[in-house]
């Protein structure tokens, strides 16, 4: 079977940063194929694979020659318009239309508009068939009514089982750990409620500003931006139930029974915040007076017999102290112990998963006991991947890996957009009228 992979948005950041070299290295892998970028920016084909050689070099630059000519020569560039007339110029450089199987990958501006205009050109040039997959990029609309749109029309055209909805959070390898870090230790298990766990943090931090995203990030912000997708991924990836197996059914509905009973803290008081770093206003695009968020934290819970009496804390901003990705689980201490009476103060026991940039994992215990005092004191245990020589792939890379071989487990469905969105309009809806007021500076 001939297979084929269409990348929409050809010349955009997306592609230059991360869809270039993760296709590279899985050619380097034996993931072949023919590759048309399409854009529409006029390119000539010599200024198209400059722009394809130069984003492999820039992440790897002992690339053997040989293997990037191969790799770019693989790619024919069309340049047309996101409709139905740029699409048919796709169409002429096609061969036997129905014997390939394609994966169409949308890196383009989001805005339903543009999807359906997309997937109308496909459809009316016969390029999609029942081995066709599509690839979207968030956003996925920009509340519960549009992204309710966008899925049911692309639910006209393709199965739910053709759709990847990219979540790079999901395809981080230190995310993907926690399947084993949960399932694979029954150590674990029996402590992963609210019986023994006391609190839970989520923290993504970015010490960048908005950089020249200004058009679409005010009208977004921290909550649709980073809350909606990748936080609540992380958060239903970290508490959700053993899957029955390692499918990607499973672990969709495992996170949809998370997703469903998702309610914010103690009936929301205190439970939303949202600041905005200084100088946000003077960004390109940015309105003059936005009250945009670019930090938002949230304390929600999961309202379930084992979960509802744990405050899960969710943090995302920009123009914070460090970048970091965090999961943080806080056990509790026990009520009354041997060390009481001998004035010890001994620690909480900790999981930490720092997803990025450390890539480890560290356990707080209190196991040294100091001979003189009588006291237990903490120590920590770490595991860091990256420092034991474990290969940690880039995110694009799991993700594409898992779409030639049509497996969506890092793929989110159309159920958990909808509950997610469901969700954060809420919350978008609480603090509607109160932005100005409680909207902080830092
Ligand atoms: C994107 C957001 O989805 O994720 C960006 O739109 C954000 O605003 C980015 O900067 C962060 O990704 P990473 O992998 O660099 O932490």
């Amino acid at each position: 079977m001939k297979k084929e992979f269409i990348l929409f948005g050809a010349s955009g950041d997306l592609a230059r940063q991360k869809l270039y070299p993760a296709l590279f290295h899985l050619f380097g892998m034996g993931e072949s194929m023919r590759y048309v970028g399409f854009a529409r920016s006029e390119l000539t084909a010599v200024q198209f694979y400059d722009i394809v050689r130069a984003s492999v070099l820039a992440t790897d630059v002992e690339v053997s020659p040989a293997k990037l000519d191969a790799f770019v020569s693989a790619w024919t560039y069309v340049s047309g318009t996101y409709d139905a007339s740029g699409i048919g110029q796709i169409a002429q450089v096609e061969g036997d239309a129905d014997s390939i199987e394609r994966f169409f990958y949308l890196s383009i501006p989001s805005g339903v508009g543009l999807i359906m205009s997309v997937v109308r050109g496909l459809k009316e040039h016969n390029l999609i068939n029942a081995r066709s997959a599509i690839v979207l990029e968030k956003p996925f609309g920009l509340d519960y009514a549009s992204a309710k749109n966008i899925n049911s029309f692309l639910l006209e055209h393709f199965t739910e089982e053709q759709i990847f909805r990219i979540d790079h959070y999901l395809a981080k390898d230190l995310v993907q750990d926690l399947l084993a870090l949960r399932f694979a230790n029954p150590i674990f298990e029996p402590v992963w409620n609210g019986k023994y766990i006391d609190r839970m943090t989520i923290e993504i931090k970015e010490t960048e500003g908005i950089r020249n995203r200004g058009q679409y990030y005010d009208q977004s912000g921290a909550m649709r931006d980073m809350i909606q997708n990748h936080a609540l991924q992380l958060l239903a990836f970290s508490v959700m139930n053993q899957p029955k197996n390692i499918s990607a059914e499973s672990i969709h509905r495992e996170k949809i029974a998370v997703l469903e009973k998702i309610r914010l803290w103690d009936d929301g008081k205190n439970a939303i915040s949202i600041g905005q770093y200084v100088g946000y206003r003077n960004e390109p695009y940015v309105a003059p007076l936005s009250q945009t968020e670019t930090k938002a934290s949230l304390t929600v819970c999961i309202d379930t017999p084992a979960w509802r009496t744990v405050p899960i804390t969710i943090t995302s901003g920009k123009k914070m102290d460090k970048k970091t990705t965090d999961i943080t689980i806080y056990f509790k201490k026990r009520p009354h112990s041997m060390w009481d009476e001998s004035g010890c103060s001994l620690d909480q026991n900790v999981i930490r998963v720092n997803v990025a940039p450390d890539n480890d994992i560290r356990l707080t215990l209190n196991s040294e006991f100091d001979l003189q005092k009588k006291c237990a004191f903490p120590t920590e245990l770490r595991f860091g991947f990256r420092d034991n020589a474990f290969i940690l792939n880039e995110p694009y890379e799991n993700a594409l890996r898992d779409l030639f071989a049509k497996d969506q487990s890092i793929f989110i469905n159309s159920k958990e957009i909808a509950l997610s969105w469901k969700f954060i309009d809420n919350v978008l809806e609480r603090i509607a009228l109160l932005r100005a007021e409680i909207l902080e500076t830092y």
